[in-house]
């Protein structure tokens, strides 16, 4: 009996490592520091006409791209979609790339600065969330076509 409960407790350990592994796959991120998800971004369909300028929580000039396009009016789970906010006269690499990402029907939330070439998290979740709420009705995104 003793013998049986420590082989599933043992069990249990590696399932749980099997599926950490899986997670950290997933969020692995690529050379730059930003997740791999995001790869490619720059190819996606650009969302808003003009960069954006107006100042507010990313302040720059500011472009939005969806990994794929509403269905009705929602985004389908998997979209991604990145905004990149860039400094005036300043080219190369965006100075921040704000990332929301749904997963079962949920957006999540991250925004990554850059130092040289490489991205690290500046904010992310409950913070985005409390403004984005007021673009509840069109998804939580404010950037329309
Ligand atoms: C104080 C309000 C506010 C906060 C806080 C905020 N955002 Fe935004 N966000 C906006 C506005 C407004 C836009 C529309 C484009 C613009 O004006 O820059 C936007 C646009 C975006 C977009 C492009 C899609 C869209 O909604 O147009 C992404 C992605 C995004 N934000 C991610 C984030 C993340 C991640 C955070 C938290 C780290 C965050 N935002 C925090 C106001 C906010």
């Amino acid at each position: 009996m003793g013998n049986m409960r420590s082989r599933v407790a043992v069990l249990v350990v590696v399932l749980g490592l099997a599926g950490a592994v899986a997670v950290l796959a997933a969020a692995q991120p690529a050379a730059n520091g930003l997740p791999k998800y995001t790869n490619g971004y720059a190819k996606w369909k650009k969302l808003n006409r003009k960069p954006i300028t107006t100042p507010g929580a990313h302040t720059g000039i500011k472009n939005v791209y969806a990994s794929k396009p509403r269905k009705r009016k929602k985004f389908p789970n998997g979209t991604v979609i990145v905004k990149t906010i860039a400094q005036p006269g300043q080219k190369g690499l965006p100075f921040q790339v704000a990332v929301m990402r749904k997963v079962r029907g949920v957006w999540r939330w991250v925004e990554y600065e850059r130092s040289g070439a490489r991205y690290g998290v500046l904010a992310k979740g409950q913070v985005c969330v409390s403004c984005h709420v007021q673009a509840k009705a069109n998804d939580w995104v404010f950037t329309r076509r």
